[in-house]
């Protein structure tokens, strides 16, 4: 199937992680003209964009003028950009409740996953109103459908902008695009690389799953290449598409000791 990728032009935040990069080589095995963003791993980035042909692009997506300037230089390298693929972010490892929550890491997680998505968005947006063209595809997470305890600041960040900032983007694109689009990949733990995962981690996130594994890299792409194609999903804009093997929920932790 023709998914009319070829020769679009794209954007990937994040490129230099590992769902970024993946979704990166996607989206230019499709033909797509790829912009590589990172942030800091410009080593990554540019390792990448040899291999499928990309061009790098680099900055902190929390900071308006570095979002301003990312945008402009995707822009000055693809000509324009077709679809724009928000993919940056990242989680804190370390499980923290709510009350014992410091300002600072909210503030650092809620900047990387919600402040950047909308800083990353308004720039593109402000491009699509010049081209009257233009397709969202925002990275989430599971946890904005089911939460995750020990992660309240990822998890609320994630949640809106899988919920309130996407369905309203999805409303307002069309102001200035008329077939513009914005959908949601929302993936479940993915194995982007590093040590193997603890089994019984694994055994308990894939507890509610029928697909008992964890997603690769590759997974979570193929969602975004789909989401990405005016033809495959043309008809598509405010879907959340989890990938997560059909994932139901969590297992609940109480205090330790309890039954
Ligand atoms: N892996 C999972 O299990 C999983 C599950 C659900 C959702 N997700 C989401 O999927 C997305 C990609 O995750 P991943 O696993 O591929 O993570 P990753 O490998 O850590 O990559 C994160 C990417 O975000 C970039 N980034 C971080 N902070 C940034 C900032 N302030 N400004 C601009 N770019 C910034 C990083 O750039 P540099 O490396 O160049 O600094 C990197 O390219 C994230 O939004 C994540 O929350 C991941």
């Amino acid at each position: 199937m023709e998914l009319g990728l070829s020769g679009r032009g794209v954007l990937v935040t994040g490129a230099s992680g590992g769902i970024g990069a993946a979704a990166a080589t996607a989206l230019a095995a499709e033909g797509a003209r790829v912009a590589v963003h990172c942030f800091s791993n410009r080593a990554r980035a540019e390792e990448l964009a040899a291999r499928i042909g990309g061009h790098v692009v680099q900055g902190d997506l929390r900071r308006p003028e570095e979002a301003a300037s990312v945008m402009s230089e995707a822009v000055a390298a693809l000509g324009a950009v077709d679809v724009c693929v928000a993919n940056s972010g990242g989680w804190d490892e370390e499980d923290v409740p709510v009350w014992e929550m410091s300002l600072d890491r909210f503030h650092r997680v809620v900047e990387d996953n919600l402040l950047a998505p909308f800083l990353t968005c308004r720039e593109y947006l402000r491009h699509v109103q010049g081209t009257g063209v233009g397709s969202i595809v925002l990275v989430s997470s599971v946890s904005a459908t089911f939460g995750e305890a020990g992660n309240a600041d990822y998890a609320a960040a994630k949640a809106g902008v899988a919920y309130g900032f996407a369905r309203t983007l999805k409303n307002e694109i069309v102001r200035i695009a008329p077939e513009g689009r914005v959908n949601v990949v929302a993936p479940g733990w993915t194995l982007t690389g590093g040590a193997a995962p603890d089994a019984a981690a694994v055994e308990r996130a894939t507890a509610t799953r029928p697909l008992k594994r964890l997603a690769t890299p590759e997974d979570v792409a193929a969602a975004v290449v789909w989401l990405a194609s005016p033809v495959a999903s043309g008809m598509c804009s405010g879907e959340i598409v989890h990938v997560a093997g059909g994932m139901e929920g969590r297992l609940v932790e109480g205090a330790p000791g309890t039954a």
